[in-house]
């Protein structure tokens, strides 16, 4: 069993959509082991998003970010890094495959929808971001 990190971005909870991809990822075999309901600050998001600083999106991608209410989800499933960005789609929602989280949920390449970890390193550093060990449901 992999855990990895998803984000519910802003246009998610706004749109009303939260609930329908939590269940599109249960039903993908993933299970939810924490979640909770956080508003960025702008500190919080670039920190987040480091890696992106020096990229021209960054200043858009941050104000997106904190914009409103995100919903980080601990995921569990085998090969969760990988199945994760399987499930959710291309970046861009316009090169997403059909049936994919931001082919159906997310309307462009900043408001796409959800965020997924890349690799399993970054998905334990990003885990760690929003949650701690206690806070995550064990299997069991
Ligand atoms: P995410 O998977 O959260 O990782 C970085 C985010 O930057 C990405 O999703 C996009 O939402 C956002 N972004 C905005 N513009 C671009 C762009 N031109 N190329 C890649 N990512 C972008």
């Amino acid at each position: 069993m992999e855990q990895t990190l998803a984000i519910l971005k802003p246009d998610s909870y706004a749109n009303g959509n939260a609930g329908k991809i939590l269940a599109h990822l249960e039903a993908e075999g993933f299970t939810i082991r924490g979640l909770r309901v956080v508003h960025l600050t702008e500190a919080q998001a670039g920190a987040f998003y480091a890696v992106h600083s020096e990229r021209p999106f960054f200043g858009s991608l941050v104000e997106f970010m904190t914009s409103g209410p995100c919903i980080p989800v601990a995921l569990e499933r085998e090969n969760a890094v990988k199945g994760l960005r399987e499930v959710m789609g291309a970046t861009n929602p316009a090169e997403a495959a059909e049936g994919t989280i931001r082919k159906l949920y997310a309307a462009n390449i900043e408001n796409n929808a959800i965020h997924g970890s890349d690799s399993p390193e970054n998905a334990a550093i990003e885990l760690a971001f929003f949650f701690s060990s206690s806070d995550l449901i064990a299997a069991r």
